[in-house]
């Protein structure tokens, strides 16, 4: 690993890549890159590289998982192996179970899961290069995915964090200002503007936290004018397809895409309960992954007040599964 730069910003504001302090790196993407997912997105953010693949919804199995009024939404973020400079053990890690909860958190308050009873979403996260910020391009690309499936939602979801280096608050930090700096708070944002993920690794004070979000707001509103735009580009060319507008042909719609196909039924597709059984034991993730434990605490919201200093324990992947059963 490179050593801490002496400074992070210079004498004219700007840091070591010539970004501003409030500035995110270049972003890019791609929706509809991968065939056999019912949606995909491509995301290109400075140097982070990820792919996310949405599949569903369809009937999930086993039964006893199902949801009698609601879908299921099973989100997995993973790195690749060789996303980073030391290559990363494959399998799930603490980081990358924690990762995917508070991913998978970020959009339950959005997807019309209600719509779909029994069913499952699965969402996939590839990381295939990693700069920093990996958790929040994953969350912008899963968005992206979601909307290439034609899954309902309120809205989208859009990510990015502020941290703090050489005593300033800054937007969207990169690997060196994630690793040497002095915080790093990722969030998302709907685009009503409700926070879904919050999470902060570090020391800030209160006038410092509300600068962050101030910041990630910003930052997530030019993301989010860059999703749409994404998203209006490619269905701009689907005039010709009919929209049914009669509610009765739109539950006809909703029913035929829980008909799992022949197809589906024998699909190689990887699912994530197969990687879920993988994580049950816990003393085996601690042997292979303790220098992988997340820093991050997921922050309570309380409206009205900052209540960064309320920070629960994030739940541990046994409550998650006593959820999910
Ligand atoms: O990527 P994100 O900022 O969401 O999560 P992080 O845990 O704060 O990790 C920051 C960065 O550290 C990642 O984006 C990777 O570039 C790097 N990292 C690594 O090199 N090896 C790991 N096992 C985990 C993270």
């Amino acid at each position: 690993m490179s050593d801490k730069p002496e400074k992070f910003i210079d004498e004219n504001g700007l840091r070591l890549d010539g970004r501003r302090v409030d500035e995110i790196r270049p972003m890019k993407m791609e929706i509809g890159v991968l065939s056999r997912a019912d949606g995909s997105c491509y995301l290109e953010w400075g140097k982070n590289k990820v792919l996310a693949a949405v599949y569903g919804p369809r009937e999930l199995h086993p039964r006893r998982l199902q949801k009698a009024d609601s879908a299921l939404i099973r989100y997995r973020y993973n790195m690749a192996a060789f996303s980073v400079e030391d290559r990363i053990r494959p399998g799930p890690s603490r980081r990358s179970i924690e990762i995917s909860k508070v991913s998978r958190e970020a959009f339950e308050p959005v997807v019309l899961t209600h719509l779909y009873p029994g069913a499952v979403i699965d969402v996939f996260a590839e990381v295939l290069q990693a700069d920093a910020g990996t958790r929040t391009a994953a969350i912008n690309a899963a968005s992206m995915a979601l909307a290439d499936a034609g899954i309902p939602m309120k809205g989208l979801v859009s990510a990015c964090a502020a941290g703090k280096v050489d005593g300033q608050m800054i937007l969207d930090l990169d690997k060196a200002e994630d690793n040497f700096g002095d915080a790093d708070i990722p969030m998302a944002i709907t685009s009503e503007g409700e926070i879904t993920l919050l999470q902060m690794d570090g020391d800030i004070t209160q006038e410092e936290f509300k600068k962050a979000i101030e910041m990630c707001k910003e930052g997530c509103r030019q993301i989010l004018e860059l999703q749409k735009e994404t998203l209006k580009n490619k269905f701009a060319k689907l005039d010709e397809v009919e929209i049914p507008d009669e509610e009765e042909d739109v539950s006809a719609l909703v029913e035929s895409t829980l008909e799992p196909s022949e197809e589906e039924e024998e699909s190689d597709i990887p699912k994530i309960e197969d990687a879920e059984e993988d994580i049950i034991d816990d003393d085996e993730i601690d042997d292979k992954s303790e220098d992988e434990e997340s820093d991050y605490e997921d922050v309570e919201i309380v409206e009205g007040e900052s209540s960064f200093e309320d920070v629960d324990e994030a739940e541990s992947p046994e409550d998650e599964e006593e959820e999910t059963a």
